[in-house]
């Protein structure tokens, strides 16, 4: 569904993203993993339209359509073709309502009947945001804004759903949850590429994954393949 070949992000003198390839299958979960500044964001950014200057190609092939490069597209134009990132920071309207936060990641649709379905749908995939549709978004619990960031992503209605690290700052409860939800948007047929930092989660739900240190990806493999390799236990996962 998405190629990537050599992708570079450089900022000025600051190469963050080395040439990094990587292939993410149709229904697939995908992990990115990596320490912090390996360059996951940037990665991710890249290839949502945000990053200007990247280098490389990123080819996707939508479930309805011919192969396309993202690369120099507009991130409205991407958003379009159904491809959608969560940002790192849980990044939602502070001043804005659950509700008009979620209407907002609708905002490139014109099928009022649909967004109205998937207004209902996310309700129902995260009955905590319905409870609380009227209050602000600043007002919400970290956990809550995650829900809501990762929530909001969905009303675009993507076919290829990119996370950037969802479990940041969360308490591990909270943390399965969000994962659980994760499971659930793929297996409702989104193909998800998930960054992180918290190996273990990530690597546990993942199909396939790819470690990236200071820009490079060095190991690949399945996700249950990773758990147990022993350069990754030491690495990621606290020996
Ligand atoms: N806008 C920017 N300007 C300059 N350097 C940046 C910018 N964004 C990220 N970097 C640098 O690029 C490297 C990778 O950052 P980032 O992609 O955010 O890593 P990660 O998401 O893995 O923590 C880091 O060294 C970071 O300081
Ligand atoms: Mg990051």
């Amino acid at each position: 569904m998405l190629k990537i070949e050599d992708l570079h992000v450089n900022y000025g003198a600051i190469h963050a993203v080395k040439g990094v390839s990587l292939s993410i299958p149709r229904g697939g979960i995908v992990t990115l993993i990596g320490a912090n500044g390996a360059g996951k964001s940037s990665a991710i950014r890249a290839i949502a339209g945000l990053i200007r200057g990247a280098r490389g190609r990123i080819l996707y092939t939508p479930p309805d359509g011919a192969e396309v490069n993202l690369a120099g597209m507009a991130p409205e134009e991407i958003v379009k073709l159904g491809v959608t990132m969560s940002p790192e920071g849980r990044r939602i309207l502070p001043h804005l309502t659950v509700e008009e936060n979620l209407r907002l990641g609708a905002f490139i649709r014109t099928d009022k009947e649909g967004i109205e379905r998937d207004m209902d749908h996310v309700y129902s995939l995260f009955p905590r945001l319905r409870e609380r549709s009227w209050q602000k978004g600043g007002t919400l619990s970290g956990g809550e804004q995650q829900m809501l960031a990762l929530a909001r992503a969905i009303m675009s209605r993507p076919h290829l759903v990119m996370l950037d690290e969802p479990s940041l700052g969360l308490a591990p409860l909270l943390v399965k949850e969000v994962f659980d939800i994760i499971g659930e948007i793929n297996s409702q047929g989104k193909t998800v590429l998930l960054v992180e930092q918290n190996a273990f989660a990530a690597l546990k739900i993942a199909t396939y994954a790819y470690i990236l240190e200071v820009g490079s990806i060095v190991l690949e493999g399945r996700g249950e393949d990773l758990l147990k390799d022993s350069r990754v236990k030491e690495a990621y996962l606290g020996g």
